[in-house]
This record gives C-alpha cells, sequence and structure tokens, in this order.
C-alpha cells in the first residue's frame, strides 16, 4: 500500500486527495462533508434542493442562500475542508446558491451539469477555490478563456468521465467510445490544463479502489473525486432503502437513462428498477410541476420551462424522484435511484471512517 499525498488548492492543503462528490439531491448534506472532512479528504455538500432539504429538518423556512450559508457551516464544524456542488442546471438557484456558499466561507465551490461559464462574475471568491467540472479539453478551454475576462483562473478542475454516477457529460452514443475513457482523457485535459497556468487536475468517474487511486496519481492526476462508493455509507442522507438498492443492484441493473431521461437533456445513470423509473417506462406519472429547480426562462425571462412539465413522454420528474430518495415526500412521490456504474461492486453499507481507512491504504479492504 502506497502513502497518498497531500492535495493543494489555492494555497490549501488537504491531507488526502480524496474529493468525496457532490450528491444531489439530499445525498451529500452536510453529515456526509463532515465526516469526510473530519477524516482528511474534501466533503461535499450538494446545493440541489437545499431550500427545501434543510427547512425540513430545521423545521423552520430557509431561502436558498440560507440554506447554502447552513450547509456550508455545519460540513466545517468539525475542521477539515468543505465545500459546495453546485449544478448550472439548477439555473434559478445557481448565483443564491454560490452566494451562501461563499459567504460562509467554503473551501470550494465545484461546479457542473452544464458550463460554469459565469461563476466568478458571481462574487468575489477571496478565499474560495472556484473549481469547474469539465468532460474534455475543449470545455476547459472554453471555461479558462471566459474566465481569464474577468481576471480568474480555475483553482482546480474535475475531469468527470463517463463511468460517473448522475448526469454525464457526454451525448448518449458517445459514452462508450473508447476514446472517451477517463485514461485517455486526462492527457489532453492535463495539457490544457498547463496552457491555462497549471491548474490542478482531479479526476472522477467509477474510481473504485486504493489501487485505483494510486493509479490514476501515476498517471499524472492530483486528486479524486468519488462519489458511489460514499453514497453507501452510514452517513450519507440517501434513504435506507435507496442504499440497500445499491448493496443489492447487479452490474446488469445498471443503466443510461435517455427517454425517458433527465429534463436537463444529459445522459443521467440509475438503477433500472428505480420504482420511478419503472413509472416512466410506462408513462404512468401524470406531468405534475411542483419543485420547479430545474425550469429554464421562457421568452419573457421567467422560469416556466422544463420538458417534463408538460409530457411524460422522454422525461422523468426528476425533482420529484431525487428528493423523493432524500425521504422527501417519499409517500407522495416514487424514488429514483442514480449511481455510479461500479454500484454493483458495493455490498455493504460501512461508516465513512472505515471507507477512508481502505481507500487511504491504512487497512486492507475486505475481501468479499
Ligand atoms: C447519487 C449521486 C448523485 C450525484 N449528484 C451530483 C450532483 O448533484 N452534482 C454533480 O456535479 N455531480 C453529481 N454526481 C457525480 C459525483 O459527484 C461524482 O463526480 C461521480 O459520481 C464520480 O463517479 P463515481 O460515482 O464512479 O465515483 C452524483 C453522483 C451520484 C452517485
Ligand atoms: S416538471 Fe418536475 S423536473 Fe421539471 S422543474 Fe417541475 S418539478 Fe422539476
Amino acid at each position: 500500500m502506497e502513502l497518498l499525498p497531500p492535495l493543494v488548492i489555492k494555497g490549501k492543503k488537504i491531507s488526502l486527495p480524496i474529493i468525496q462528490g457532490g450528491m444531489g439531491v439530499g445525498v451529500s448534506l452536510s453529515p456526509l462533508a463532515r465526516a469526510v472532512a473530519r477524516e482528511g479528504g474534501v466533503g461535499v455538500v450538494s446545493s440541489a434542493c437545499l431550500d427545501r432539504l434543510v427547512s425540513k429538518r430545521s423545521g423552520r423556512k430557509l431561502t436558498t442562500y440560507e440554506a447554502a450559508y447552513e450547509e456550508i457551516s455545519l460540513a466545517k464544524a468539525s475542521g477539515g475542508a468543505a465545500g459546495m456542488n453546485i449544478m448550472v442546471a439548477l439555473v434559478r438557484d445557481y448565483e443564491d446558491s454560490v452566494r451562501g456558499a461563499l459567504d460562509a466561507g467554503a473551501d470550494f465551490i465545484i461546479s457542473g451539469a452544464g458550463l460554469p461559464l459565469n461563476l466568478p462574475a458571481i462574487q468575489q471568491p477571496k478565499e474560495t477555490a472556484l473549481i469547474p467540472i469539465v468532460s474534455s479539453s475543449r470545455a476547459l478551454e472554453l471555461i479558462c478563456k471566459k474566465w481569464e475576462r474577468v481576471g480568474y483562473r480555475p483553482d482546480a478542475v474535475v475531469l468527470e468521465g463517463p463511468l460517473a454516477g448522475g448526469h454525464l457529460g457526454f451525448k448518449i452514443d458517445q459514452i462508450e467510445n473508447e476514446s472517451n475513457r477517463l485514461e485517455n482523457l486526462l492527457p489532453p485535459v492535463k495539457d490544457m490544463a498547463l496552457k491555462y497556468g497549471g491548474t490542478t487536475v482531479i479526476v472522477a468517474g467509477g474510481i473504485y479502489t486504493h489501487a485505483d487511486i494510486v493509479r490514476f496519481l501515476e498517471m499524472g492526476a492530483d486528486g479524486v473525486q468519488m462519489g458511489t462508493r460514499f453514497l453507501a455509507t452510514e452517513e450519507s442522507s440517501a434513504s435506507i432503502e435507496y442504499k440497500q438498492a445499491v448493496v443489492k443492484a447487479g452490474k446488469e441493473d445498471i443503466i443510461v437513462a435517455h427517454k425517458p431521461g433527465s429534463p436537463c437533456g444529459l445522459p443521467f445513470r440509475v438503477i433500472k428498477q428505480s420504482p420511478m423509473y419503472v413509472s416512466a417506462l410506462d408513462r404512468r406519472r401524470p406531468p405534475k410541476c411542483d419543485k420547479g429547480y430545474v425550469l429554464l426562462k421562457d421568452e419573457e425571462g421567467k422560469f416556466t420551462r422544463c420538458p417534463a412539465k408538460e409530457s411524460n413522454e422522454n422525461c422523468f420528474c426528476i425533482c420529484n424522484g431525487l428528493l423523493s430518495s432524500a425521504g422527501y415526500n417519499s409517500d407522495k412521490e416514487e424514488p429514483l435511484y442514480t449511481v455510479g456504474t461500479n454500484a454493483y461492486r458495493i455490498d455493504k453499507i460501512i461508516p465513512v471512517k472505515n471507507l477512508m481507512d481502505e481507500l487511504t491504504g491504512r487497512v486492507l479492504a475486505p475481501t468479499t
């Protein structure tokens, strides 16, 4: 077992080069992020639907800004580094989430599911590192060029390959391309990062063991971001049914949903037995929009447009499906379980401490 080197971003030294990926809706909240930060990694809260989730937990009505502020404060309460994942696709709440996280002193803002072209222009980030998520060197270049106009460079970049959970930054027919394997995407992204000042590169998607981490560090990555392994920890806020579905899932149960798929227009990886997905295949749930997190603006500049609002032909109602998976309104809406490709390898729900011991190589992984 090799010792893992620390990760340095914007002058901040993180003991371990392991970022726990943001997992919305309501999977990576402050309990998970705090536990990871305490173990020397980076804990990341997902900003998705936080106003509802934190209002329900605290019993008082919070705005998006207040909920983001509160979650970052809680995530940092036991020490270590914590940040917020803010998806570009959540257009309506994007800027309020960024401001709340910045004002609460987040160590990192990590932003993908679209290109975060305006992130550094929203508010002076001060000590907070701004980190875009990309799936190609071209996307990184576009971001660097746009950010240069406001005199900012990404403090690091997350390169997410096609094996990840959640939304994928690839066209449906390109997911399996050899050229899109994470190993093959890394060299051009490293080159682009060097062109723009040597930005730190974090890789994500399908990384599962200590050996995987060591392999990617040897290939030139500075750190890794991992989602699925943290989903099935005791500290994650996924419902127990969700965690059990992960433990039960076989390789062939994990598919990329597309028609019906996410109204955000990106391929979305799910467990095919997820109740909302099964209903969506039969077009059983009538369209109904009562959450509105992924609404886009109409011609008058009002947030009214979502493909899942008018028709259930091609899209499921992702807001309600994912909220239900985190135990919100689960008596009214069916859950939708998103996972990474490797979720079938998980056979137990374990505490973050045990997982981090295994990932760092402090303890050998149990053989099954
Ligand atoms: C349950 C789940 C929810 C996720 N939600 C988000 C999200 O809200 N925003 C985001 O940028 N990435 C999201 N992701 C992607 C992760 O942050 C991470 O980059 C990815 O899962 C890494 O691949 P892995 O799961 O194979 O480790 C999600 C992943 C999972 C498994
Ligand atoms: S239709 Fe559903 S997925 Fe679309 S914005 Fe409304 S609540 Fe969200």
